[in-house]
């Protein structure tokens, strides 16, 4: 085995051991729950992008449309050679819409956990930004992020669309938004597309789609145990779940146990009830105020906002380190 080999195996075994300890970890509490960045393995990542095509699901398209009207108002004033920085890149399709705004960038660092989702955006953005030096950095946004020595020292515009922050609970939430502010101190700004509440009807179709997706996609969780740690779960004994907590303003995805059942997972067993749930995933959904609370409560100063006219999903501009002004609102 050539050193490299031995090198990624090990890295392998190290990522396999924390998803082992976060797996077992989740699955022993009394309401279990499995961390929801293991949704997005090559398949999680591919049926993602389906979600985001999806009639029901019209955060992709506002978000999107937003961008579309606002990018030159959005990117106005970006200084000249700064580094554009996304946090959970994905396919990177709604950075292209700002990238036909941007001025001249010294570089576009794209962060994911997917390497599949890294290499095809950078092909594609290869071809449609010819110019453009892409740096993909293959990473979880919550570890340190380095900088290529020939970048560091350029000012920082991180974005991070789609919504991201939702999935995180209010304090976790502005631990992150901490954190960004420590990745993006040079330059200081932050482009962030946040879901906002509206009728539970509405809600509840995005993340239960007619076709099916979301519930593959949740499934897939168990495929992804079961294909990595050896989990021996029956995907047919679990059915797709959805509720919205209004006291928490979230939508819950959940896997419902439709039988009693023993399920073992890397020498552990566990038992499920009939009806019991694997707690998947939290969207909070934020009306522009109570978002910008939570920005301040991380040191960020909100400088601008734009919404659609039914004002169903916001994009917030956050600043470090500035006046802030009134929100354009
Ligand atoms: N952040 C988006 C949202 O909350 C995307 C997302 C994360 C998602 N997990 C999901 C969408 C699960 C559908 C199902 O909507």
């Amino acid at each position: 085995m050539s050193g490299v080999q031995s090198k990624n195996t090990a890295l392998n075994n190290a990522v396999n051991m924390t998803f082992a300890d976060d797996v077992i970890k989740g699955l022993s509490l009394p309401q279990k729950m499995l961390p929801s960045r293991y949704f997005y393995d090559a398949e999680g990542s591919r049926l993602f992008e389906d979600i985001t095509q999806l009639p029901e699901y019209y955060l992709t398209r506002i978000e999107t449309e937003i961008l579309r009207a606002h990018s030159r108002d959005i990117t106005k004033d970006v200084a000249a050679e700064s580094v554009l920085v996304e946090f959970g890149s994905g396919s990177s399709l709604k950075t292209e819409l700002l990238l036909n705004t941007l001025p001249m960038l010294s570089a576009y660092v794209s962060v994911d956990v997917s390497n599949a989702a890294l290499q095809e955006a950078a092909d594609r953005l290869a071809r449609h930004f010819p110019d453009l030096v892409v740096r993909p950095v293959l990473g979880d946004f919550w570890q340190p992020l380095s900088f290529p020595p020939d970048i560091a020292k350029h000012p920082r515009i991180g974005f991070f669309p789609g919504s991201t922050i939702g999935n995180f609970t209010h304090n976790e939430a502005a631990k992150l938004l901490t954190k960004f502010a420590s990745h993006l101190s040079l330059g200081g700004r932050l482009i962030i597309g946040v879901d906002m509440k509206k009728d539970v009807q509405t809600l509840l179709n995005a993340y239960d789609d007619s076709a099916g997706v979301t519930a593959e996609f949740n499934l897939n969780l168990l495929t992804h145990i079961n294909r990595e740690l050896g989990g021996l779960f029956e995907l047919a004994k679990f059915r797709h779940k959805v509720v919205y907590n209004a006291d928490e303003g979230r939508i819950e995805m959940h896997l419902l146990s439709l039988v009693d059942q023993n399920v073992s997972v890397c020498g552990h067993d566990f038992s499920f009830v009939k009806g019991e749930t694997i707690h998947t995933e939290n969207s909070y959904k934020y009306s522009i105020d109570q978002f910008q609370t939570l920005a301040r409560s991380a040191g960020w100063h909100p400088h601008a906002v734009w919404t659609d006219e039914l004002h169903q999903f916001s994009i917030h501009e956050l600043r470090l380190n500035t006046i802030s002004h009134t929100n354009q609102l």
